[in-house]
């Protein structure tokens, strides 16, 4: 989330970044004129929780609504399932493990993305003995369900649902779905936080600052997350410099509690990239977490290519915490992605994807990379967190989880 690029951290303007096609360039003026009209229409300011809506999910229009490439290597990112089997493999052997030992049945992944996760995830799942009767997606793509469904066209156990199954009882697995949610922007001005939203200048889209007076949808929302953040890092003897721009999810205790309300019993297993709060908003950090990924290019500039570029902010799991706790929900583990995977048995699983194969050959190079990228601390291995939350799991159903006791972080949040 967010993602990966490759090339890594160039931050550029849009005049610094590849030229698009034609196409690519009519159609992100397409979603501009529309985002202009809606700056309009709310007197010349609106959110940057809004900005970001519309940048990515405007019907037809928006960068994941739309068909922009956008993983893989012509796209402009890639995410763990597309580094490597590994991680997908990994990944449900504990899922098919917390199916059997919770006495449920079915898997629900939010955001599939390629569906490249379900795919490899799925050879694991239907392996003799696996409890999983039902696997199900949930995208809000359209553009991205085809291409799922292209993905599993040979796989028969799944289906697509447009919105949380009521009574649901099983796994619920989301990966770098959460920092794709749209983020609200702040700047702090002396003592108090402003919001920083986007209006029009003379050469297009700009950052505005206004004061949460109550004049404009969300205010009232906005000060209310400001001051519980605000105490929080003051307990944590934290105070953000005059200048200091940051982001939070607004989103997140809705999507928390509908996906609660909906579920009976199970796990939950959230994986993205992101720090507890009094780490994401720190001083070192003055610009935030904002990141946009265009063709592999790692960069800064939100109102560059709307609707061509990606657009994501690092996730505050403190307040996925809260959230969940606030939803009913129990936080049984936190901890980094490389603590996670090593937990849940990555070794064995490459030992078995490896056997067999020669040392030297493009498979094996293959997977010994993958296995580096998803690992090691400077890649993907410490920025990413997984976070394990349950739902009416009696203690006694899920005993000694390996997969989170290598490196307990929850003390943390
Ligand atoms: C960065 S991609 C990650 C895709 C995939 N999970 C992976 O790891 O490759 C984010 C995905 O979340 C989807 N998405 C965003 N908001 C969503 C929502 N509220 N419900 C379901 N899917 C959502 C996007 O359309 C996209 O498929």
């Amino acid at each position: 989330m967010t993602r990966r690029s490759p090339v890594s951290m160039s931050i550029a303007g849009e005049r610094g970044l590849p030229a698009p096609s034609p196409d690519a360039l009519a159609h992100s003026e397409r979603l501009r004129s529309l985002i202009v009209e809606r700056i309009g229409a709310a007197g010349g300011w609106i959110s940057f929780a809004e900005y970001m809506q519309l940048a990515l999910y405007a019907p037809a229009l928006g960068y994941y609504s739309a068909g922009a490439a956008k993983f893989g290597d012509e796209g402009d990112f890639v995410t763990a399932p597309l580094i490597s089997p590994l991680f997908s493999r990994t990944c449900a052997r504990r899922i098919s493990r917390w199916l059997s030992d919770t006495g449920t049945d079915a898997v629900l992944e939010f955001g599939p993305g390629t569906g490249r996760f379900a795919a490899d995830a799925l050879e694991v799942l239907a392996e003799p003995g696996s409890a999983l009767r039902r696997y199900a997606l949930l995208e809000v793509s359209g553009d991205l369900r085809a291409r799922q469904a292209e993905q599993l066209q040979a796989v028969t156990a799944v289906e697509w649902v447009n919105e949380l199954p009521r009574g649901f009882r099983g796994v619920v697995f989301a990966n770098e779905v959460l920092d794709a949610l749209p983020c609200e922007r702040f700047v702090v001005r002396g003592e108090e936080w402003w919001r920083l939203g986007v209006g029009l200048g003379s050469s297009g889209f700009e950052w505005r600052v206004r004061p949460p007076d109550g004049a404009a949808p969300g205010d009232t929302e906005f000060v209310e997350a400001a001051k519980q953040r605000i105490k929080d890092l003051a307990a944590q003897e934290q105070a953000l410099p005059e200048g200091y721009c940051g982001e939070w999810h607004p989103w997140l205790d809705g999507w928390m509690s509908a996906l609660s309300a909906a579920m009976d019993k199970g796990v939950v297993l959230l994986a993205d990239y992101g720090l507890p709060r009094y780490q994401l908003l720190h001083p070192d950090r003055m610009q935030g977490s904002l990141r946009c990924h265009y063709r592999h290019y790692a960069h800064g500039d939100p109102f560059a290519y709307p609707g061509l570029s990606d657009i994501t902010a690092w996730v505050d799991f403190s307040a996925v915490a809260e959230s969940a706790c606030r939803a009913g929900f129990r936080v049984a583990g936190f901890t980094t992605q490389t603590a996670f995977l090593m937990g849940a048995g990555i070794e064995q699983e490459l030992q078995t994807m490896a056997a067999g194969l020669d040392p030297s050959s493009p498979d094996y190079l293959s997977l010994a990379r993958g296995t580096r990228t998803l690992l090691l601390p400077g890649e993907m291995g410490e920025s990413v967190k997984f976070m394990m939350l349950t739902k009416n799991i009696d203690e006694h159903e899920m005993l000694d989880e390996p997969s989170f006791a290598l490196r307990d972080l929850r003390d943390s949040l």
